[in-house]
C-alpha cells in the first residue's frame, strides 16, 4: 500500500538572478550567500505566474511518464502563493490540460514548503479508496511577489518555480506518511496578514510579504528532519541503507550537512540541489525528485525518501516507489 511516481516534470522561469546580482538590490556578498546557505542562482518570473509554471511542469510530468490524460482524476496543488484565491490553481490547471472528462476533482492546499507532502498524502487517500485512478501532485510558487526586496535576510533565500508528480497507489508496496504541525510556532515564518477593509472595519492596507526567524528556523528544520526520518524508517521497519535516495525540502545546504552530520550518514544518501534554485517552497521537493531522476541519482524501483517541513510550522515525510 503505497504511493508509486509514475511521472514527474519540473519547470522554472527562465530569468535567473544570482549572488552578483543580488549585490546590486540589497547590501550583501556572494561570498555570504554562498557559505551561510550554499544558494548561488535562484530563478524568478519576469512575465509568468503560479498557474504558468504549475501548468509547465504537470504537462511535463504527465509526458514523461507517458501518463493517458483521462487515467488522471485528481489534480491537488500545493503553494501559498497562488495566482488567485479563487479559482484555485488546480483549477486552473486542469482547464489549461483540457482535462475536462467526467469526473474530475482539483484544489489547492497549503502547508507552505510541507505542502507537497501534504498534498501527496491526501493524494493516497483517493487512490486507496480507488476514487481516482491517478492523481496529478502539484508544487508551484512565485515567492519572488511576496519577497521584501529591502529584506536581505529573506530575499536572498527564495526563488520562483514548480514540479509535479502523477501517482498511482501500488498495492505491493508497504510504506507510510509521518505528517505534524506546530501552530503554536506559527510566528517563525510567517506572511502578513490580509487587512479587512469593509464597510464596518478599515483597517491600513499592508503589502504581502514573507518574514522568518532564520536561527529558529534552522534550528527546527534540523529536528524535523531527523525527527520525520527516524519515524519513517521505524514505522516501516526499514534501515536508512534500504533507501535509495533521501530528498529533503531545499532550504539551505547548511541545514541538510547538520543533519548528515548528527546522524552520521553519509551526504550522498542525501539529495542537493538548492545551489541552482534557491527555496522554492512546495516546489523543492517535486523540483529535486525530477532533478535526481535527469541526473540519474535514482531509477525505476527505487525507494526514495521524501521530506518537507516549513510554516506552520508543518513537517513530514514518506517514502515513495519509482
Ligand atoms: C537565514 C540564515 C541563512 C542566516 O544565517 P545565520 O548564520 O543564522 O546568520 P544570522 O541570522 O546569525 O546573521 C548573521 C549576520 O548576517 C547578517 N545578514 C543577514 N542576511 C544577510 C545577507 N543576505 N547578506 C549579508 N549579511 C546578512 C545579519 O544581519 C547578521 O549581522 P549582525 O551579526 O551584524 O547582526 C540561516 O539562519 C538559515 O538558513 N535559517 C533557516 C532559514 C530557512 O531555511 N527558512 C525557510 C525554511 S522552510
Amino acid at each position: 500500500m503505497g504511493i508509486k511516481i509514475v511521472g514527474s516534470g519540473l519547470y522554472v522561469p527562465t530569468s535567473k538572478l544570482s549572488n552578483k546580482q543580488l549585490e546590486s538590490i540589497v547590501e550583501t556578498t556572494d561570498e555570504w550567500i554562498s557559505t551561510r546557505t550554499g544558494i548561488a542562482n535562484r530563478h524568478i518570473v519576469s512575465s509568468e505566474n503560479t498557474v504558468d509554471l504549475a501548468y509547465e511542469s504537470a504537462k511535463r510530468a504527465i509526458e514523461h511518464g507517458n501518463v493517458d490524460p483521462s487515467e488522471i482524476g485528481l489534480i491537488i496543488v500545493a503553494t501559498f502563493t497562488p495566482e488567485q484565491l479563487t479559482p484555485s490553481t488546480a483549477c486552473l490547471v486542469q482547464s489549461r490540460l483540457r482535462l475536462n472528462h467526467q469526473q474530475m476533482i482539483a484544489f489547492d492546499i497549503n502547508a507552505a514548503c510541507t505542502g507537497f507532502v501534504y498534498a501527496l498524502s491526501i493524494a493516497e487517500q483517493f487512490l486507496k479508496a480507488k476514487t481516482v485512478k491517478k492523481a496529478l501532485v502539484i508544487g508551484s510558487e512565485v515567492l519572488s511577489k511576496i519577497m521584501d526586496w529591502e529584506d536581505r535576510s529573506t530575499c536572498v533565500l527564495f526563488g520562483d518555480g514548480a514540479g509535479a508528480a502523477v501517482v498511482e497507489y501500488d498495492d505491493s508496496i508497504e510504506h507510510s506518511f509521518y505528517l505534524n504541525s506546530s501552530g503554536d510556532e506559527q510566528g517563525a515564518l510567517k506572511t502578513t496578514k490580509l487587512s479587512v477593509n469593509n464597510p464596518l472595519h478599515q483597517e491600513e492596507i499592508e503589502p504581502i510579504h514573507f518574514y522568518m526567524n532564520g536561527q529558529q528556523v534552522f534550528k527546527f528544520a534540523v529536528t524535523a528532519i531527523k525527527e520525520t526520518l527516524t519515524t519513517l524508517l521505524t514505522q516501516n521497519n526499514l534501515s536508512l541503507d534500504d533507501i535509495n535516495l533521501v530528498i529533503p525540502h531545499q532550504a539551505n545546504k547548511r541545514i541538510i550537512d547538520k543533519v548528515v552530520k548528527d546522524l552520521k550518514a553519509s551526504s550522498e544518501q542525501f539529495f542537493l540541489n538548492v545551489s541552482d534554485y534557491g527555496n522554492t517552497s512546495a516546489a523543492s521537493i517535486p523540483i529535486a525528485l525530477n532533478d535526481a531522476i535527469t541526473k540519474q541519482q535514482i531509477k525505476n524501483g527505487d525507494q526514495i525518501m521524501l521530506i518537507g517541513f516549513g510554516g506552520g510550522l508543518t513537517w513530514g515525510g514518506c517514502i515513495v516507489s519509482i
